[in-house]
């Protein structure tokens, strides 16, 4: 563990090892309290390397209890070994073996960093910096080494023993109650990316063969009496595997595939060779306990740890600065999958709403950094929505700029270039220069400055002359350490929509010295601060439709008219841009609808807006988007939006005055929807069934919150009959909009329903912290005590008081800093076990700035108070400190 006063870590002072390690045999003895593991290190000065430097070994919390340098002991109590480093001074000057032994306790290990227990089994996580606390390491992405793993524990305690790549032997102890297994990883691989479970699992098995051939033994583990509960999981993987064959040309390298669910995880999961290692979050469903959007997600997971295995571990990162090159191409990579798998437009309409409400939050606040950093105080807080989601839209955004054959050329030429390397985001980036024959420098600023840009259009319509003119600025403001910028490269995808008639023909004159115009794709690329496009022959005054698809992460300003947006609404070719316009329809009127609330007056209505959704929900074919066009903007976008000086209640009223008036004015045809979408036959959680099933949720909460007493009835029923999650927990969440004895009643049969699952029960967790209501801190308080609850667990911890301090603005923002004061005594209290899960939750604060003034004070004193408590974490620091900063 670093120190308080740790330096940051920075992208400039990056030098290859001076040392390789080549080979590493590791024996793993495994008991509760003194887990012993011998590491036997194959090392060699690196011939890049600068000569005679000292080798320097991580550790994190470790125990020496033996060391050899070929063979010979090293003394020990000489100092060059502590918890957190061994030193060898003058190492040789030749390959040479250190042999290591260390003891661990993976009881007491609650950082969940390294080998820990979770339920019945033992497992690891080393990514990013966790190995280091298994055994001294070089635990730095660029050191690659072959692994062997021999793992020995009691036979009842942990009779699946597992790890990296192939089984090579396995048997009894003779004259103990033990036995052993021996696992190969032929493949070359930085230390991250180790892994070992040993525990008494159920499991369920499979086979892959791939296109070439190879027959691949697949298996999930999970807890005993819950495999039936794995077999999505399993389809998805199979379709994953497929999938990128076809898609990327990328076949499975090993004769092994496993899986690994376990309860105490600090993420989602975790991509190591041959062993993928998950939170069972993303592995355990049924229809009866997982909602359609658990589905989606595990069939997203599930995909993006398999994806790794091209993007990440057959090729890695050379440090940690170049972590997107892995997550964000593998994200974009499982975006591709899921939307190939499900209705793309949808897909698209869900990942743009998620990189809105948790990247663009950070980009606009204290915490905000580059998709690659150039400096770190704790790697870990940089696995953020920046880094991913921000890294898989830059990832579009070059395919949608060099086209998909260039694009396809040039990730042929990552894999064939880098296979077996670390590379970084200028060799990824080269590649597609190359397949493209295009200088894609300016382009790599959206790796190198931090912030949304914003993207300002106005037009201009001469009908004599039939032009219609645009008037494109990009503007991007200071961020953390940056402040001032370049410009962007900014591809702006965009059509001319004539009402009903639809789209008009692309026709471009002069602009003012620009080229480069590719008007048959209708993309028009922004490079400069600004720039003039003229089109010609122009009949009508169109509705530009502008980003289609959000084919780049800006935030955009133009004054359409509301008849433009009821025309885009209506007619745009493009389905995001018809949904983006409802949006952007939505957002103007809650802008406006919180500025009389704070006047004292009453929410704006629109019936233009409310008669744009009735035409969707009567006209549109496909419930998912008629679902994601009735779904307002979240009250934290809203507050984005607006920016400064936020109000949090006045947000809230607004949206649900809105809320209401849709649910009022439209209750016939939701009403009717309702009716039209139930569910005929057996369960199914593919997109089309989970479309109409999000619909029909949707309808009845609006109904709901319209106050409609045939809403109300169908809530209470669908309650009490719901055959699926989804159905179950929807129901539930439109009774629990208003304060009732009959939500309490619905609440506590839902707990009695489901006690002991506690996947299930996060959700009762989740659903509660979120009540818009003055008692909602109270009860998440007293949920605090609830024997269900741990603070042990991260899933537990999330759902609890990461959805309260996430997910209920006007509660968390209450302007006595009750709900601050909370959330940072649980930041305090769980540092003290996981500092990681403590930081991620801390980070709920980084919009404080953006508030009005009085919770601006509660909010920075809440803050100050964590800053000044004694003994924190390097993670809750790093967190603290930016956030104030
Ligand atoms: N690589 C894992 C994933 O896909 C995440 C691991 C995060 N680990 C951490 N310590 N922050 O996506
Ligand atoms: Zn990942």
């Amino acid at each position: 563990m670093r120190t308080d006063t740790a330096e940051p870590v920075r992208l400039k002072d990056y030098r290859v090892p001076d040392h390789l390690i080549d080979k590493v045999d590791l024996d793993v003895k495994l008991r509760a309290t003194a887990t012993q593991v011998t590491a036997r290190l194959s090392i060699k000065p690196n011939p890049k390397g600068r000569p005679d430097t000292p080798l320097v070994l991580d550790g994190d919390g470790l125990a020496a209890r033996r060391i050899t340098l070929d063979g010979v002991d090293l003394d020990l109590a000489s100092g060059f070994v502590t918890p957190s480093q061994l030193t060898l001074t003058s190492p040789p000057q030749r390959p040479f073996i250190l042999e290591i032994e260390t003891e661990l306790d993976p009881t007491a290990n609650t950082r969940l960093m390294g080998l820990y227990r979770t339920g019945h089994a033992y497992c690891t996580q080393c990514e990013a910096e966790g190995f280091r606390r298994i055994t001294y390491f070089l635990d730095r992405p660029d050191v690659l080494s072959v692994y062997t793993t021999r793992i020995e524990a009691e036979v009842s305690e942990a009779p699946a023993l597992l790890s990296n790549g192939n089984k090579i032997a396995e048997g009894k102890i003779d004259g103990t109650s033990r036995h052993f297994a021996v696992w190969s990883d032929p493949f070359p691989k930085p230390c991250y990316l180790f892994a070992l479970v040993g525990g008494d699992l159920g499991s369920i098995h499979d086979e892959f063969v791939t296109r070439s051939g190879r027959r691949v033994a697949l298996g999930i583990y999970v807890e005993h009496g819950k495999e039936a509960f794995a077999t999505y999981a399993m389809d998805a993987l199979k379709r994953s595997m497929a999938w990128d064959e076809t898609a990327f040309g990328r076949e499975y390298d090993l004769d092994v595939f496993n899986i690994v669910a376990v309860s105490d995880f600090n993420m989602g999961a975790m991509e190591n060779k041959g062993l993928n290692v998950f939170n069972d979050k993303y592995v355990l469903a049924s229809p009866a306990t997982a909602t359609d959007a658990d589905y989606a997600h595990i069939e997203a997971v599930i995909a993006h740890e398999y994806f790794h295995n091209w993007t990440g571990n057959r090729i890695t990162c050379r440090d940690w600065f170049q972590l997107c090159l892995k997550e964000g191409l593998t994200v974009f990579r499982d975006h591709e999958f899921s939307s190939d798998m499900r209705s793309r437009a949808v897909h698209r309409i869900a990942d743009v709403r998620t990189l809105r409400a948790q990247q663009f939050p950070e980009d606009a606040g204290p915490l905000a950094h580059n998709v690659r950093p150039d400096a770190y105080l704790e790697i870990n807080n940089f696995y953020t929505a920046t880094i991913y989601e921000k890294g898989a839209e830059i990832i579009r955004m070059l395919k949608v700029l060099i086209g998909d054959e260039a694009f396809a050329k040039g990730m042929d030429l990552y894999f064939e270039r880098f296979d077996g390397t670390a590379a970084t985001i200028e060799d990824f980036i080269s590649c597609f220069a190359e397949s493209a024959q295009r200088d894609l420098t300016q382009f790599s600023r959206w790796y190198n400055q931090s912030g949304t840009p914003l993207v300002s259009v106005t037009a201009v319509y001469d009908p004599a002359a039939r032009t219609f003119t645009l008037d494109l600025s990009q503007s991007s403001k200071p961020t953390p350490g940056q402040p001032t910028k370049e410009p962007f490269v900014i591809p702006v995808e965009l059509g001319l929509v004539a009402g009903e008639h639809g789209d008009l023909k692309l026709r471009a004159g002069e602009e003012d010295g620009a080229s480069g115009v590719e008007l048959g794709r209708g993309i028009i690329e922004l490079t400069t601060p600004r720039r003039r496009i003229v089109f010609r022959d122009v009949p009508v005054r169109p509705s530009p439709s502008l980003f289609r698809g959000f084919s780049a992460p800006v935030r955009v300003e133009y004054d359409w008219s509301e008849s433009d947006l009821v025309t885009l609404v209506a007619h745009d070719s493009d389905s995001f841009n018809r949904w983006q316009a409802a949006q952007t329809f939505a957002t103007r009127l809650l802008l406006r609808s919180v500025e009389a609330v704070r006047a004292g007056g009453a929410p704006a209505y629109e019936p233009n807006f409310i008669d744009a959704l009735r035409i969707v929900t009567e006209t549109s074919a496909d419930p998912a988007f008629t679902a994601q066009v009735l779904t307002l903007p979240g009250e934290a976008d809203i507050a984005r939006e607006i920016g400064q000086d936020v109000d949090p209640d006045a947000i809230h009223v607004a949206r649900k005055a809105l809320r209401a008036a849709i649910g009022h004015d439209l209750s016939q045809p939701l009403l009717a929807a309702y009716a039209r979408l139930e569910d005929k036959g057996p369960y199914s959680p593919d997109a089309a069934a989970a479309g109409r099933r999000s619909l029909r949720n949707v309808a009845l909460d609006l109904l709901v919150s319209g106050e409609i007493p045939e809403g109300v009835r169908l809530a209470a029923a669908q309650f009490a009959s719901a055959s699926t999650m989804t159905d179950e927990i929807a129901a539930l969440g439109a009774l629990s909009q208003a304060a009732s004895a009959e939500r309490e009643t619905a609440l506590e049969s839902f707990y009695q329903n489901h006690a002991g699952d506690a996947l299930v029960i996060d959700k009762w967790f989740a659903l509660q912290a979120m009540i818009a209501e003055p008692g909602a801190l109270a009860r998440v308080k007293k949920l605090t005590a609830h024997p269900a609850f741990s603070l042990a667990n991260p899933n537990r911890v999330r759902s609890l008081i990461g959805a309260f301090a996430a997910g209920n603005q006007t509660q968390f923002n209450a302007p006595d800093g009750s709900g601050y004061d909370f959330v940072a005594d649980a930041v305090l209290e769980l540092d003290r076990k996981n500092p990681q899960v403590a930081a991620r939750l801390l980070a709920a604060f980084r919009s404080w700035r953006s508030l009005e003034s009085v919770r601006r004070g509660q909010a920075e004193s809440a803050l100050r108070r964590v800053a000044g408590s004694p003994g924190l974490s390097p993670d809750v620091r790093d967190i603290v400190e930016r956030s104030l900063a």
